[in-house]
């Protein structure tokens, strides 16, 4: 075991360079290429892959064969089945054990997992609401408790090294990914991507991993890893800065997007590492993607060989490899740096990378034995974001909040089920298994009863692709209200993929069949994206969009349906009211422009931000200090906002910007900053933010970052629709 002093990342940096580069000299070239090389845990168990008997039993064999032998230095994943903190601990202790008795150098090995949500991958750690819900929260701090607790699962797990947080930004409301990422607004996935990392590496021995370098989540299709086209203002001014603001934060590891952007494989792309590395000073590594080398060549077709495309992305810039199950990726990066491909300075500079984390963490101090927190709920903070994240979209004739003597029928798919508020990367990977619920917490249809009684009946009314069958007359005949939960089942990745936002056909039916009842009708959606909706808006009084709100969303869902808690969510992305008009936001001036030649092509069902609740909010005019801006200055605003309604709230004050003219087509709106303030009825608080020149800066033609002179607005409001404003021009050379 080694023995250091120090390991934070900013202090004794030039004792860690020295330390690191005296361990580099002492490697072989097959230690070195083991520390490039990340395997999955089922690599290392007896049993098959992804079966019932994967057991999680470490295999002695598999273990002299990729730890000792080809020197591996990163495991991630876990099995088919989700294992506690306690079992955890043992494989984690047992695997670094392992390297250090029956390794040459006894490097610790870096131990990965997906914990995107909560540590979703242990079976008694709280599971969070997902990404998206967090983004609809606009409460940073939420995000940074929750990274923070996440952390303490983890590394009590003997887990080091988190892939998230997620920084794709929410364009593509197709992509079946997108309730892992936070929102549309690349200022707000900076925030809350920021948030997230300083709460996750804030008291050291964590690494993050910031995903996916870049433009993964916008595909032309949809489809996910399908080709993606952007422009490269677009990746510069929006895709690119959420990953330079949580680098700036401490964020050490990043992993390559698995699909092309401009037909350019994230993974080979040279330009975009070249960049992050040297113009942004990148210290930390970079992963590929999970079998991504593989897919270079039989998915994008760039390279003849695993060999070719190992030298490839190799040579691009990734410095370490999930291959994730054989020695592939050992045995062709060896070959290539013994024939020249490939030469010792890049192996040495990635190994270096990879050391450097292991050394910030405190690995090499042995901070693997860190039982740090055994406390494995957070419970209570998964409660308070999945209160703040369920945005109230329509609230009509009454529908809501819900009496306690007023008959209720709760229905629809994800009514009664666990799974379907934790959605996907809970527990298992698709999060369909029901094994491994923890049934002692509700679903909606038992927390509605927590404040009904006998009042609540729950129906199951239908699956998520077929109809049960019920006489609808019989089974809602009765109900003063109906609560219908309707959505899409849990899935990911490639198993996500659609043809159609539309609901399933069974569930159109379904809705169909419960608005011809003619009784007051509320849908609550669970769901990754914004199916349509579109068909029943006008025939049901209430909306709420619940996501996928994770283990406390049954009894926060319940208390914002009674009342016991007021709506405080609001859109991290626009919900469209075509499927075939899924333009969201931020959107331009063309977008706009209408079949009969107006300016009316813009129409979604509700825009970016939008969010109501049980109380109301006024906004007085905005009030700044000047008409006009100049270098070194900056503007002062203001606006008062008052809560005039019956009932406490939180409202999220939102402030945008709009360039009047610009030598790039400029958005009509850019999120550029909010507040999410508490107002008891009848109070008054005045919101002030400054707006730097810095915020009005947007990349030219030359992909530079400039600030063209001339007018500009800002607009204050609660969402991206209804905005006091004050325009002001920016002045270069005052004279
Ligand atoms: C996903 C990544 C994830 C990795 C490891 C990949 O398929 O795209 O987001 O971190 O698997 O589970």
């Amino acid at each position: 075991m080694y023995t250091l002093v120090s390991t934070h990342p900013l202090c004794g940096q030039s004792e860690r360079e020295v330390f690191i580069a005296k361990l580099v000299s002492q490697m072989t070239l097959e230690e070195k290429v083991g520390q490039m090389t990340n395997l999955g845990l089922t690599a290392l168990v007896e049993g098959g892959f992804w079966t019932d008997t994967d057991s999680l039993v470490l295999d002695h064999g598999l273990m002299a064969t990729y730890l000792s032998r080809y020197g591996v230095g990163s495991i991630q994943g876990k099995g088919v089945y989700p294992p506690t903190t306690g079992e955890w601990q043992q494989l984690t202790s047992a695997i670094q054990e392992f390297v250090q008795k029956n390794t040459r150098l006894g490097i610790p090995v870096l131990m990965g997992i997906d914990a995107i949500h909560g540590a979703h991958y242990t079976a008694d750690a709280t599971i969070f609401p997902h990404a998206l819900a967090c983004g609809a929260t606009y409460n940073p701090t939420l995000v940074k408790k929750m990274a923070q607790a996440t952390t303490s699962n983890l590394k009590a797990c003997g887990i080091h090294w988190n892939f998230a947080p997620v920084l794709d930004l929410a364009w593509q409301p197709l992509w079946g990914r997108i309730e892992e990422t936070y929102s549309a607004a690349p200022f707000a996935v900076a925030t809350m991507g920021t948030a997230f990392t300083s709460g996750a590496i804030n008291h050291g021995g964590m690494a993050i991993c910031l995903k996916h370098l870049a433009g993964y989540s916008f595909p032309y299709s949809g489809k996910d890893r399908s080709p993606t086209y952007i422009a490269p203002v677009d990746l510069e001014e929006s895709f690119l800065p959420p990953f330079k603001a949580a680098i700036a934060a401490g964020a050490q590891t990043i992993m390559l997007n698995s699909g092309s952007v401009n037909g350019i494989p994230g993974h080979i792309d040279k330009a975009l590492i070249r960049q992050v590395k040297e113009e942004w000073g990148f210290e930390g590594f970079i992963v590929s993607d999970w079998d991504d080398i593989t897919k270079l060549v039989e998915v994008h077709r760039v390279a003849k060989d695993y060999k070719d495309a190992t030298r490839q992305a190799v040579m691009a810039g990734m410095d370490m490899c999930m291959v994730p199950y054989d020695s592939t990726f050992s045995v062709a990066l060896t070959a290539l740096v013994r024939e020249g491909a490939v030469p010792m300075a890049r192996i040495d500079d990635a190994v270096t990378r990879i050391l450097r984390v292991k050394y910030n963490i405190g690995l090499f101090n042995g901070t693997v034995k860190d039982k740090a927190d055994m406390a494995h709920r957070h419970d209570s903070l998964a409660y308070q974001i999945a209160l703040e994240s369920a945005v109230l979209l329509k609230n009509e004739n009454g529908i809501l909040p819900l009496q306690p003597r007023e008959n209720i029928v709760i229905t629809g798919p994800g009514a009664h089920s666990i799974n379907a508020m934790n959605g996907p990367w809970s527990r298992t990977w698709k999060g369909t298994e029901t094994t491994y619920n923890d049934t002692s917490l509700s679903t909606i249809a038992e927390a509605l009863k927590h404040y009904g009684g006998a009042h609540v009946s729950f129906v199951p009314g239908a699956y998520y692709d077929s109809l049960r069958n019920i006489d609808f007359q019989r089974s809602f005949g009765s109900a003063d209200k109906i609560i219908v939960v309707v959505g899409e089942a849990p899935s990911t990745e490639k198993n996500s993929d659609i043809h159609s936002l539309h609901l399933s056909r069974a569930q159109q039916y379904f809705l169909d069949s419960i608005t011809s009842l003619g009784i007051p009708t509320a849908i609550v959606l669970l769901q990754g994206r914004p199916r349509i909706i579109t068909p029943w808006v006008a025939s049901i009084d209430g909306i709420v969009h619940g996501f996928y709100p994770g283990e406390m969303g049954g009894r926060a869902i319940a208390d914002l349906l009674y009342g016991q808690a007021n709506f405080s969510g609001k859109l991290p992305y626009t919900y469209p009211r075509h499927d075939g008009t899924l333009k969201g936001f931020p959107y331009r001036g063309s977008d706009m422009l209408d079949a009969s030649f107006g300016m009316d092509g813009y129409p979604p069902l509700f825009p970016f931000g939008y969010g109501l609740s049980y109380t109301t909010y006024t906004y007085d005019s905005i009030q700044c200090n000047n008409r006009q801006l100049y270098p070194g200055q900056s503007l002062l605003c203001s606006v008062k906002v008052t809560n005039t309604g019956p009932m406490p709230g939180k409202e999220v004050v939102q402030w945008y910007l709009q360039d009047e003219v610009a030598s790039v087509a400029p958005y009509i709106w850019r999120l550029e900053g909010f507040e999410k303030i508490t107002l008891p009825p009848g109070d008054s608080e005045t919101v002030y933010f400054t707006i730097s020149p810095e915020k009005l800066k947007m990349v030219n033609q030359d992909k530079v970052w400039v600030i063209e002179p001339g007018y500009f607005k800002v607009g204050v409001g609660p969402d991206s629709k209804s905005l006091r404003t004050h325009r002001f021009i920016y002045v270069e050379n005052p004279e």
